[in-house]
């Protein structure tokens, strides 16, 4: 079903969600590229109760939703997105002994800083990476040999067609920079999860981290972007590879393939969603005809294209 700004149901919405609905909202302040047009309704829910009443009314609904944490693995289309935007602000976060239970919308790097003040070791990886544990279960963020597989203990989903249930990392289908929920956007809202961590001494924790904060920020450029634009095909760095098809440095308007790391793009201020693709599309091509490789985006397409 294609659903039209016209056809969203805004009077069925707003009974629904009251204030939380925001129509025709601009998107780029809540994306860490700073790119891209409005959504023509968001609805912003504060705690995973919040956050499964919303995806339940929608799906009886019958209209496409896109959930939102950090927005900093997403490239938001300058024509912006017709789905509902449901942002996901549920940040409560809770330690028992060695373990944290964190809604889906909790900062990954707040729960990492949390974590080494209560001397629990397991996510020094996390220092710095931007968004929620909702993208970064859902995209097996990681770093440094780390990722969310490693930590993840137990996953609460509610699904489309079953109701709420708690799975395992098996059956989340971990891989790089993959999972399950990745592929079921649509029938499927992680609400929370468990991480198991460690016991270590925050000194410890805190000197790792800093180690790898030192590394970051001499490896990647600061200022808007989304991260990591594609995967590393296996064995291989996407940064190099950009780099030596020539590419670091290269600008489209306000767009540019970072000078300092040739898998970073960035806002120079005011860029354009399409200026950013445009490179995309430059930079699959270029790295294509040198190396024969096909890179495959990790930054995910959001809205019309
Ligand atoms: N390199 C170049 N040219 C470049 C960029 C990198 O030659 O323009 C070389 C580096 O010198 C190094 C190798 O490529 O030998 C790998 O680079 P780097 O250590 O910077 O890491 P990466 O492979 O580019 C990955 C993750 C990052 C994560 C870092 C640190 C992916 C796609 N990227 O980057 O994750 O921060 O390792 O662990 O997996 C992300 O996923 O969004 C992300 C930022």
């Amino acid at each position: 079903m294609i659903v039209t700004a016209a056809s969203l149901p805004l009077v069925e919405l707003r009974s629904a969600f009251g204030a939380r609905l925001r129509p025709n909202e601009p998107l780029a302040r809540y994306t860490s590229a700073r790119t891209g047009g409005s959504a023509d309704a968001l609805v912003k829910v504060s705690s995973a109760e919040e956050l499964a009443q919303a995806a339940e009314i929608l799906w009886r609904l019958d209209l496409p939703f896109i959930v939102m944490g950090g927005g900093s693995n997403m490239l938001v289309s300058d024509a912006g997105v017709r789905e509902v935007v449901v942002l996901n602000k549920a940040s409560q976060v809770a330690f028992d002994g060695e373990s944290v239970l964190a809604e889906s919308g909790a900062n990954l790097g707040v729960i990492a800083r949390q974590a080494a003040a209560k001397n629990l070791g397991g996510l020094e990886w996390a220092a710095g990476i931007p968004g929620t544990l909702g993208g970064a279960v859902t995209g097996n963020a990681g770093a440094h040999g780390g990722d969310v597989s490693l930590v993840l203990d137990l996953a609460t989903i509610l699904h489309r067609e079953g109701g709420r249930k708690d799975h395992s990392p098996h059956d989340l289908a971990f891989g790089y920079r993959e999972s399950w929920l990745k592929h079921h956007r649509s029938d499927a809202v992680l609400l929370s999860a468990k991480l198991k961590l460690a016991a270590k001494p925050a000194a410890e924790i805190r000197g790792q981290m800093d180690t790898f904060l030192a590394y970051r920020r001499l490896t990647q450029p600061p200022g808007a972007s989304m991260g990591s634009m594609f995967k590393n095909p296996t064995g291989k760095s996407a940064g190099r590879l950009i780099e030596e098809a020539g590419l670091k440095g290269t600008r489209i308007g306000n767009a540019q393939i970072s000078p300092l790391h040739g898998n970073f793009f960035l806002n120079l201020g005011d860029a354009r969603s399409a200026d950013v693709h445009a490179l995309i599309l430059q930079a699959r091509q270029a790295v294509k005809e040198r190396s024969g490789v096909e890179l495959e985006l990790e930054v995910g397409l959001v809205g019309e294209w």
